[in-house]
């Protein structure tokens, strides 16, 4: 039996051998000490992929200090094998809310000048809480649509203050990981949990934006009747056009199978959605928060509750029984492994270029929301494409000048 480090341990190499793109870069900042000086504090899903990262950062001569970012993700054996490196880590699964804080506040207590978040709990944290540490922060890196959309609102009040990169939205981020990544992960999570067949079910996804997308591209392939509910008029034509039923969520709740929310509102499913579903429908969500499937109603509402299986309560009520997946969690997290190896390589090269281009740039910055450079986007896809071995076409010096032209015409 191996011990829950050696486990995490070989969990950490496995996904580094699989993640080339950030391998380089490391490299890199291992041979220039890029980061050396620099305290990072991180609040992110600790898991494999994760700890590649901050073996990363840590190989460029930062100190890292890290919790989670969500009370169900972490692996304890990986968060047990970085502490063993000596790596300050204060994640733990399963950990209550007060003790979630408790290990926010232990990073901060570290002093970074520069974070990471997914989420911004970090962020929201030191602005609440914690303002003292406001001048010597740099910047902020931010992981996830979620924590963007809540970073952008503060920006907006005034209240954000320092500068942070919407690490979510570069292209080779939300294009890969938002999309094949969720739609992969938390198809798996449902999959791997519940051991049911997706084939021929009426599987529900809340929100198409891109992790919608995703996910119902991918239950489509493994033979769903996909039905894609939506408040964009825009998006809800897309699905429509992209081959699935569009209704509203009162309406799928009656037929659907399989729900999955990941819209990053509240209320996307809610008691009078209870009260309308099939005996034995499965309620997943893939959203940041645990807001999307109100558990208060379900919960008030059930006769009896128990853990069916690993990972699946089961409520009884009204002569039904309903089943929700990881405590309505991000189910890729909660009941899985997160997104693909090879996809978190991408996201985590943009997260160590940023951090980086912070240190380099974020004196020089405002306050607010920046977007990933574009030529660090344009460097993790040609990396991607180099280790992947694909090559691809370049533009004479004859079509550069067409292109950038206006004269040409019929
Ligand atoms: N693994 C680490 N961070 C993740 C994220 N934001 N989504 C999915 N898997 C992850």
């Amino acid at each position: 039996m191996k011990s829950d480090a050696r486990q995490g341990d070989l969990k950490i190499e496995w996904a580094r051998e699989h993640m080339p793109v950030i391998g380089e870069i490391r490299k890199q900042f291992e041979k220039d000490k890029t980061l050396k000086g620099h305290t990072i504090g991180m609040a992110l899903h600790v898991e494999a992929k994760t700890a590649v990262l901050v073996e990363t950062l840590a190989a460029g001569g930062a100190k890292v200090a890290i919790t989670g970012c969500n009370p169900l993700s972490t692996q304890d054996d990986v968060a047990l094998a970085l502490r063993k490196r000596g790596i300050q880590c204060y994640a733990k699964h399963g950990c209550s809310t007060e003790e979630y804080y408790r290990a926010i506040d232990a990073v901060l207590n570290y002093r970074p000048d520069v974070t990471i978040d997914d989420g911004a709990d970090l962020i929201f944290r030191i602005h609440a809480d914690r303002k003292e540490l406001i001048p010597e922060i740099i910047g902020a890196c931010e992981e996830t649509t979620t924590g963007v959309h809540r970073l952008k609102a503060m920006h907006a009040d005034g209240a954000l203050k320092f500068p942070v990169i919407a690490v979510n939205d570069a292209k080779t981020k939300y294009l890969f990981d938002n999309r094949y990544g969720t739609g992969q992960s938390a198809l798996d999570g449902i999959i791997r949990t519940t051991n049911l067949l997706i084939a021929g079910k009426n599987v529900v996804i809340a929100g198409y934006g891109w992790c919608g997308r995703g996910v119902a591209m991918r239950a489509k392939g493994h033979g769903a009747n996909v039905i894609v509910t939506e408040v964009d008029s825009v998006k809800a034509l897309e699905a429509r056009m992209d081959g699935y039923r569009v209704m509203p969520m009162e309406e799928s709740a009656k037929i659907g199978d399989i729900f999955l929310t990941t819209t990053g509102n509240i209320d996307i499913i809610t008691k009078e959605h209870f009260k309308l579903m099939k005996s034995g429908a499965i309620l997943a969500n893939a959203g940041h928060f645990n807001v999307e499937i109100n558990l208060n109603q379900l919960m008030e509402m059930a006769t009896n509750i128990k853990e069916i299986r690993t990972n699946i309560d089961e409520y009884v009520l009204e002569g039904k029984k309903l089943y929700v997946l990881g405590k309505g969690r991000l189910v890729n997290l909660a009941t899985g492994d997160g997104h693909p190896v090879e996809v978190m390589d991408m996201s985590f090269a943009n997260q160590a270029l940023c951090v980086k281009y912070i240190i380099e740039h974020g004196g020089a910055l405002e306050n607010g929301v920046y977007n990933v450079p574009q030529e660090i986007d344009e460097l993790v896809a040609r990396l991607k494409l180099k280790f992947m071995g694909v090559q691809i076409d370049e533009m004479s010096e004859e079509q550069k000048r067409y292109v950038s032209g206006w004269e040409h015409g019929t």
